[in-house]
């Protein structure tokens, strides 16, 4: 699916306002610029993460790999945890940036954290390949379908 028609069905659905050509440019510039940072000497496969925050901000992450592999952190969640320290609270859209021609979409778990601060289901998720070109517009409910998320437990009856 094109952009356009991503946009043109969310203006439809009336869930989103997409940002403008430049903010988009904007953020994914950001995604691009983390993952030139990435350290992933294990793997060899560098990713960037950018958010754009309710507020407008950006914050952005790369990969953080560790000689005790499991220790890694992916690109996501480094950017979530910058958004969070910087007191952020909403993420409106995400942009992740890997290498090679397969698309990099977010992983399980990064999906789940995400989703943690989507403003919506609806909010978009844009994956680029290493050179900031679009390859995927998707959103964090397509992604992560019938998720658990906070209204989950704000709901649930104490037992
Ligand atoms: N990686 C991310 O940073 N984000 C993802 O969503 C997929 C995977 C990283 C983790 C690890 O450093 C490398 O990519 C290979 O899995």
């Amino acid at each position: 699916m094109r952009r356009e028609q991503v946009v043109f069905l969310m203006r439809k659905t009336g869930d989103v306002e997409m940002m403008d050509e430049t903010e988009m440019k904007k953020l994914i510039e950001a995604a691009v610029a983390a993952r030139g940072r990435s350290y992933s000497p294990y793997s060899g496969y560098a990713v960037g993460a950018s958010l754009m925050a309710e507020d407008g901000t950006i914050y952005a992450g790369c990969n953080v790999e560790n000689a005790a592999y499991p220790l890694g952190f992916c690109a996501e969640a480094n950017a979530i945890g910058n958004m969070i320290a910087a007191g952020g609270r909403q993420i409106v859209h995400v942009v992740v940036t890997g290498p090679g021609t397969d698309i990099c979409t977010p992983c399980g778990g990064c999906r789940q954290q995400i989703r943690e601060f989507a403003s919506s289901l609806e909010m978009p998720v844009t994956i680029c390949d290493a050179d900031g070109a679009i390859q995927l517009e998707t959103s964090i409910g397509a992604l992560l379908p019938n998720s658990f998320g906070p209204e989950n437990l704000n709901n649930a009856e104490t037992a």
